[in-house]
């Protein structure tokens, strides 16, 4: 029994769960005293440097979920793809040819990242808290692939989709084969939830959307569905897109902070809403954080709700403010504040 699980399968109780997006990382000193003796991919690939630093949120503050330490990138290079850190991705040769896409290596589901794997026993073995697993979707991991790194437009990518649409769909394809073996391969290592990133949906059209992304989202989740653990997906910016990502078989969407919950609810009515304080507050006063806080969580009440940020915490984030965050929602009580705003019934 865990309120993270348990709530992420749609059990509306009086405490609302939290865990905060990209917990682990930069702002967190213990986390800059590790980087310091290595390097992203290094801390990423060393089983042990992974597990304590996916850990050190953890032991921190009071979350209920700890989320695996890697990147969306993780599986890319058991594809043949160079990729460095800086602090983005970047990708040595964007993949811009049918050549390049078809010369991509297929590799066997124990050849993808075999640390991740360890990294996740690891964990599971230090900590009781339930520990969510994670990949890039297939979209989103292309963008990066063809782009090269981010990008204020991404216009090649945009372009790529019109001039190539075959081509695209081979890249998603394969990218759809080993997101299911790298994600089947974290929650057999002992992931408890997966959260698919579809970071850079949101600048797209919705028939881009139904075209490039939705069935390779939904053939992950469906291969996913037999391991019976919460399947959870976030795309930013992406109120438009929520008729198509309602018919997902996720669990839990999470939302970013533009829109209240309780306007994106009717939206996605059968969905648990994980969201959506805007990770900005965090660089605010202990009195704003309440204040958004607060109407973050009375906007959830109408339903089930993981309380996160709307996206990744910022690296400028004082680490006692996220810990104020953390207890302030820990103390909410759900059913006292439906009580006292008369939504008892609701
Ligand atoms: O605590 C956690 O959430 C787990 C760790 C995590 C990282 N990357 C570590 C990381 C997670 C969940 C990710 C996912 C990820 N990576 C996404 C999807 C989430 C999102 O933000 O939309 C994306 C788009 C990436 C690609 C990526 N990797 C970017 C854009 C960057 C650099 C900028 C940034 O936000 O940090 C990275 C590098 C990266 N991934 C770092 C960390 C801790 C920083 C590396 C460093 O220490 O210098």
């Amino acid at each position: 029994m865990s309120l993270f699980i348990d709530t992420a399968f749609g059990k509306n109780g009086n405490k609302a769960a939290i865990w905060m997006m990209r917990q682990a990382g930069r702002y967190l000193p213990e986390y800059l005293a590790i980087k310091e003796k290595s390097n992203f991919w290094e801390m990423c690939r060393t089983p042990a440097l992974a597990a304590e630093v996916s850990l050190q949120p953890v032991k921190r503050f009071d979350v209920d979920a700890t989320i695996l330490f890697q990147d969306i990138m993780t599986p890319l290079p058991s594809m043949g793809i160079k990729i460095d850190f800086s602090p983005g991705p970047v990708i040595e040769s964007p993949l811009r040819s049918q050549t390049a896409i078809d010369k991509l290596l297929k590799p066997k589901k124990e050849e993808i990242a075999p640390f991740v794997a360890e990294a996740i026993k690891l964990i599971r073995k230090e900590s009781k808290t339930p520990l969510i697993g994670f990949g890039g979707a297939p979209l989103t991991l292309a963008t990066y692939l063809i782009q090269g790194s981010g990008s204020k437009d991404y216009a090649e990518f945009r372009q790529f989709l019109r001039y190539a649409p075959q081509q695209a769909h081979k890249l998603l394809d394969k990218l759809t084969d080993l997101s299911i073996d790298y994600l089947s391969m974290q929650i057999e290592a002992g992931a408890q939830a997966i959260q698919l990133f579809d970071s850079w949906a949101g600048i797209h059209s919705s028939a881009i959307y139904s075209e490039f992304a939705k069935p390779y989202n939904e053939r992950i989740f469906k291969a996913l569905g037999k391991y019976q653990i919460p399947r959870l997906y976030i795309a930013v910016d992406a109120l438009h897109l929520y008729s198509e990502i309602n018919q997902l078989s996720a669990e839990v969407i999470s939302i970013d902070w533009r829109v209240p919950i309780d306007k994106v609810r009717p939206l996605l009515p059968t969905k648990v809403i994980q969201g959506n304080l805007d990770p900005a507050v965090l660089l605010a006063s202990e009195k704003l954080i309440a204040k958004e806080a607060q109407d973050v969580l009375i906007s959830g009440l109408g339903g089930t709700h993981i309380f996160n940020l709307g996206h990744g915490i910022m690296r400028q984030s004082d680490p006692e403010k996220a810990k104020y965050l953390v207890d302030f929602v820990k103390n909410f009580d759900r059913d006292k504040a439906r009580q006292e705003l008369g939504l008892i019934n609701v």
